[in-house]
């Protein structure tokens, strides 16, 4: 791998996030040679009191990506330093020591990288951020800062936030992280929609009736519910993840495949999205949330909700786009569900079998089936729905799918900015959101109990059939092929 020395500096390297997510993702682009691996040194930086054998005995046990026999040598290349978050002393031995790392392993007139991964609670980003730049930038190549939602709470904390890093750090250098778009399904958006005649003239409102963003979970909150409740599930998945996907569903075609021109699209197509109306908004708390020691017994933070968003544009006037996000439900996917109007003059009676529908299952088992009627085999004429499946399981099985942050940090190692979060683009994110969670914070909307794995209100069911027209196809059930 070409691009000299390389440093990955972990802040926050004993936090769950680096262990479970951060520390894996690295070695696994390692083990597959995307890193310059005699010329790679690990960092991890953290407040706890530990060595580095004890930092490796914690990641060795932790995830089973972990589980391999390179897992030796990679470990050979993590350091553990440990520091205050908030005193010069730790971040000089930390420069300290990524220099003398790069000097006996490149010496000192080679260019070399620093990559900087803050997987920290976002109250002490701004002192990890100044200390970083004043103490630990690359004097010989780059320096790239990879930074962790949540990007404030509302718009004002959000700006604060990137005024105080847009002093120390420039946009080229920050890479806002979102995992939803290093998804296999997410990032095959682009290709779907732009590279199918089958989609090109279908994919607006002439065609569409409805699309829904999905995340579903199966469990609670789960040891999370102090930092949860502070947020609730629109500033945890919808303002961010969801919203991801919806600009790459929504937008125009990028000039060409650049991060900018991409950017500039995905900011458009939110500068269109009209201000949320509580009608078009239901939200849940699921039933024993509060039992969690760390949630308030008070809290009225919702564990569910259904946006119905109205993008006015030439292409989605009128064409409903619901962004639905639980906690506790009745099952586990994440998935893009478009609808299509139904077939005018219709001979089969297909209203009965529902309508069309095109299905992106970002997870589990990536998928991408469409839904539609076909005639029943056999002797009669009768009409019935069935699927057009590609279900990756099947159709790729050989190819092994990487994890959403090991592509990130690929990317952001080599430089790509495309499926990052440009600073315009979190702000108008931020402007979508805030009055609606304003308004919640203040007590203003109703926060309807729903039973731990159902399928959430009953209210978001009403929501999506009286103002969402979605349709619902009795009886039809799509198997992954895998489960078959
Ligand atoms: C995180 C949220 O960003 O995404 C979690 O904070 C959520 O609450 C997680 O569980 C879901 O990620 P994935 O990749 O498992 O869908």
């Amino acid at each position: 791998v070409a691009g000299g020395c390389l440093s990955v500096v972990i802040l926050g390297a004993s936090g769950d996030l680096a262990k479970k997510k951060t520390f894996p993702a690295i070695f696994n682009l390692y083990k597959q040679g995307f890193l310059p691996n005699d010329q790679l040194q690990i960092f991890g930086y953290a407040r706890s009191k530990m060595t580095s054998t004890e930092l490796h005995n914690r990641l060795r046990g932790y995830a089973q990506p972990m589980k391999s026999s390179c897992i030796l040598y990679f470990l050979l290349q993590v350091t553990y330093i440990s520091g205050p978050y908030d005193e010069e002393s730790g971040y000089v031995k930390l420069n300290e020591q990524i220099s003398s790392a790069e000097e006996s392993k490149c010496g000192t007139t080679c260019s070399t990288r620093r990559l900087f991964y803050l997987a920290l609670p976002p109250s002490i980003y701004p002192i990890v951020s100044t200390m970083v730049r004043k103490h630990c930038m690359n004097p010989r190549g780059w320096s790239r800062v990879i930074v962790e939602k949540p990007f404030g709470k509302d718009l004002t904390s959000a700006e604060a936030l990137s005024s105080e890093l847009g002093k120390l750090f420039t946009e080229e250098q920050l890479y806002r992280i979102d995992h939803y778009l290093g998804k296999e399904i997410v990032q095959n958006l682009l290709v779907m929609r732009f590279a199918n005649r089958f989609f090109v003239p279908l994919w607006n409102r002439d065609n569409i009736a409805n699309i829904q963003i999905v995340f579903k979970e199966d469990f609670g909150t789960e040891g999370r519910g102090g930092y949860f409740d502070e947020y609730g599930i629109i500033r945890d998945i919808i303002q961010n993840h969801l919203l991801q996907v919806l600009c790459l569903v929504a937008m125009e075609k990028p000039v060409m495949l650049t991060p900018e021109h991409v950017r500039d699209e995905k900011v458009k197509v939110l500068r269109a999205v009209q201000p949320i109306c509580d009608e078009d908004v239901v939200l849940g708390q699921y039933e024993g949330y509060k039992d969690d020691p760390t949630v308030p017994k008070d809290s009225s933070t919702p564990t569910f909700a259904s946006i119905i968003l109205r993008i006015k544009n030439e292409r989605w006037d009128g064409v409903p786009f619901v962004m639905k996000a639980g906690k506790a439900l009745d099952s586990r996917k994440a998935e893009i569900r478009v609808q299509f109007k139904d077939v005018p003059g219709d001979i089969f009676n297909c209203k009965k079998q529902g309508r069309n529908e095109f299905v992106m299952r970002l997870q589990p088992s990536e998928a991408m089936y469409m839904k539609l009627t076909v005639k029943q085999p056999g002797l009669e004429m009768k009409a019935t729905q069935s699927e057009l499946d590609l279900s990756y399981q099947q159709r790729y099985q050989d190819v092994v799918i990487p994890e959403a942050y090991e592509r990130l940090i690929l990317d952001t190692i080599r430089g790509d900015q495309q499926h990052f979060v440009r600073r315009d683009e979190l702000r108008v994110a931020w402007e979508i959101f805030t009055p609606l969670l304003h308004r919640i914070d203040e007590g203003k909307l109703k926060v309807s109990p729903y039973k731990q794995g159902s399928r959430g209100p009953k209210e978001a069911d009403e929501l999506l059939n009286v103002k969402a027209d979605y349709v619902r196809t009795e009886g039809y059930i799509w198997i992954p092929p895998s489960l078959k």
